[in-house]
């Protein structure tokens, strides 16, 4: 089929590591996301999941599971060619075919952020052993550059859940529990990654404006997700009958229409963040600290008070009352000898 070129999008209804070779030049990529064949038959997915196979699109394309080392070879020696270096990519991986992943990125240059742990509902149900209910995602980067990593673009540093643990810390956790989709009655790709799941990556791994690769487009998902957080998409499917039925309606989503219904973080970075402490203001912070002692509060609750009282990080408090309490200690010895 013709491919879907707009100003946003590129997909195109071809292999992607002939596809890649002549469409994508190197370091291009700000982000690669993939979802390769998983090499387990995957036409005979359904028997697993028990699902009603009625809407899903036909024509996946699978690997066999003896090429699937050399194919995982192939194709990641072109995201690693097509990533810019400080770029991310993110692979999702079932278990069998891991190790191949696996073993192909330590043949390039890429290294490893972190090993996430996607855990979704509606498991592989058996009766004699434990339900199958995660994919392995391998967030890896091309080293040479500084790194896309919004730390705040969801959660503020800040922000607490209702028992005072952090929403920051709990967002960035390695486990991801994130439900898969139900979506009776609607067309839909075998496996298709969720939009929350694609929303998250992007918008901690990109900007907007960004250039997202997916090389296995499947039902377009990542495309979708990318063009509507305004972020450019460009990716390869090689089934035709999947690419018919789903590359069209990526090409109709408004560019940043995801964004509205994107989580407005709440950022409040401290007031003299980043200024030089006088010497009045560490004197003033050591006796602020000692009366807050005397009054019984504990270290953590006294540096707490302190942080807002000097509009400081808690590093910035801690290191200027142990460079204070330092010095303090040099005078007086300095006075004994
Ligand atoms: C696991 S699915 C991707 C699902 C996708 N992430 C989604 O959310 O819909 C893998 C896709 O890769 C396609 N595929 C297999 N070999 C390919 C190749 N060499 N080049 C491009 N696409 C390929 C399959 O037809 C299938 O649609």
């Amino acid at each position: 089929m013709e491919p879907f070129i707009t100003p946003y999008l590129s997909l195109y209804n071809e292999d992607c590591i002939t596809g890649a070779q002549r469409c994508i030049p190197d370091e291009s990529v700000d982000l690669i996301i993939t979802d390769p064949p998983y090499g387990i038959e995957g036409g005979q997915l359904h028997r697993h999941y028990h699902r009603n196979e009625g809407f899903v699109v036909d024509g996946y394309v699978e690997i066999d599971r003896s090429e699937y080392l050399d194919f995982s070879h192939q194709w990641i020696k072109e995201a690693e060619r097509i990533l810019r270096p400080g770029g991310s990519a993110y692979i999702v991986s079932g278990y069998t075919n891991l190790y191949a992943i696996l073993d192909a990125l330590r043949h390039t240059s890429l290294t490893e952020i972190n090993h996430i742990i996607w855990k979704y509902n509606f498991g592989v149900y058996t009766k004699t052993k434990f339900v199958s209910s995660h994919y392995h995602i391998l967030f890896y980067t091309k080293p040479g550059d500084d790194r896309t990593f919004h730390q705040e673009c969801r959660f503020g540093t800040g922000e607490k859940d209702e028992w005072g643990g952090s929403l920051n810390y709990q967002d960035r956790e390695d486990v991801w529990i994130i439900n898969r989709e139900y979506k009776p009655g609607q067309v839909k790709n075998k496996n298709e990654l969720p939009t929350e799941l694609l929303v998250k990556m992007i918008q901690y791994a990109s900007s907007e404006g960004d250039l997202v690769a997916d090389l296995f487009l499947g039902g377009c998902s990542t495309a979708r997700v990318a063009v509507g957080l305004c972020r450019r998409a460009i990716g390869f499917e090689m089934s035709e009958a999947t690419f018919a039925a789903r590359a069209r309606n990526v090409s109709e989503v408004i560019p940043g229409s995801l964004l509205a219904d994107c989580r407005i973080p709440c950022i409040t970075k401290p007031n003299n963040q980043g200024k030089s402490w006088t010497k009045e203001e560490r004197d003033r912070l050591q006796m602020r600290f000692a009366t807050l002692r005397s009054q019984g509060k504990k270290i953590g609750e006294a540096e707490k008070i302190l942080m807002e009282e000097f509009g400081r990080g808690r590093f910035a408090i801690k290191n200027a009352r142990e460079q204070s309490e330092k010095s303090n200690q040099q005078s007086l010895y300095d006075y004994d000898t």
